[in-house]
């Protein structure tokens, strides 16, 4: 597995298996069928209320805890709760994870990173990173973080880049892992006509194509699947590289336009929402 190497030293794979919308039993069984196939990055979230389920499916998967590369976030809600890093931990079954996010730039978002720099200092976190704090509010951190973040997650795929994103996170040495990566399934830019003649190049499917691309731009991705098949596929797209003329290609089909549009009430509505976890 290609691995890239993060500012802290650290190196993360460069294709993992997203859960997000999967219930516990999909979740459990996507990590675990990834895992036992070649994966080793899994990304999960408090608010995908199936961290149980993901550390199922990895001790399930044989693999040592070593051999995984566990990255999740804190919610919100548990930004001010004192025991949210080991509440979390608690949940995946584990004593640390490789990478803590803080999931949304809503509520008392800075009491959520000293979170994560807090974890970061005690080993629990080995990396840490923010998610969806694209604009004022990276630039708000910066200046009031004590350790720079190994990552963000944000949305990214061959229709928004993050072009103006990535010249900040390149200051720092940052790196994007993509998050809907396929565009969240979206049937017109996984049928794309260049990925499809590509991907007749190459022997590859439209989908491959797209991941591969976001490796080649320096991205980890983490495409989200319950099918097999597509977990399968979706792992194997490392063994071939696209030209720098057919990235040049495919950036041009860059519209710099998101799936989905956050907005200042929705993050209000987020510092409100408490996951309802699961159980045991
Ligand atoms: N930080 C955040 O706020 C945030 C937000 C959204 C997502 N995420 C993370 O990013 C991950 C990826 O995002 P996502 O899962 O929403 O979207 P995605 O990976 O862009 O797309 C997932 C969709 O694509 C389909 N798919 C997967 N592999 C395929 C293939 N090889 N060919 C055709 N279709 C394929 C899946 O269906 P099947 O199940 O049928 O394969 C599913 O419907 C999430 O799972 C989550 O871990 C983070």
């Amino acid at each position: 597995m290609e691995k890239i190497v993060l500012n802290n030293g650290i190196e993360c794979p460069v294709v993992g298996i997203g859960t997000f919308m999967l219930s516990p039993t999909e979740a459990e069984n996507s990590v675990r069928e990834a895992l036992k196939m070649g994966y080793s990055l899994v990304d999960t979230a408090n608010a995908y209320v199936n961290e149980r389920a993901c550390g199922r499916g990895i001790k399930e998967s044989g693999l040592s805890r070593e051999e995984v590369f566990l990255s999740t976030k804190l919610w919100p809600s548990e930004y001010e709760n004192p025991n949210a890093v080991d509440e979390t931990l608690e949940r995946l079954g584990v004593d640390y994870v490789d990478l803590l996010y803080i999931h949304q730039p809503a509520g008392n978002w800075l009491a959520g990173y000293r979170q994560l720099e807090k974890a970061y200092r005690e080993g629990k976190a080995k990396a840490i990173g923010i998610s969806n704090f694209e604009g004022k509010y990276i630039e708000e951190l910066e200046t009031k973080r004590e350790v720079v973040p190994q990552f963000i997650q944000v949305e990214a795929h061959p229709y928004f880049t993050q072009k103006e994103l990535r010249k900040t996170l390149d200051k720092y040495d940052i790196k994007l892992m993509s998050w809907y990566p396929l565009g969240h399934g979206d049937k017109s830019l996984i049928n794309e006509p260049l990925f499809a003649e590509l991907g007749k190049k190459y022997g590859k499917s439209n989908a491959q194509i797209i991941l591969r691309w976001h490796t080649q731009m320096g991205f980890v991705v983490i495409p989200g699947s319950k099918n097999v098949d597509h977990i399968k596929d979706n792992l194997d797209i490392l063994d071939f590289k696209l030209t720098d003329e057919e990235m040049d290609e495919i950036g041009k089909l860059d519209k710099d336009t998101r799936y989905y549009h956050r907005t200042d009430a929705q993050l209000e509505q987020f510092a409100g929402w408490k996951p309802n976890f699961e159980e045991k």
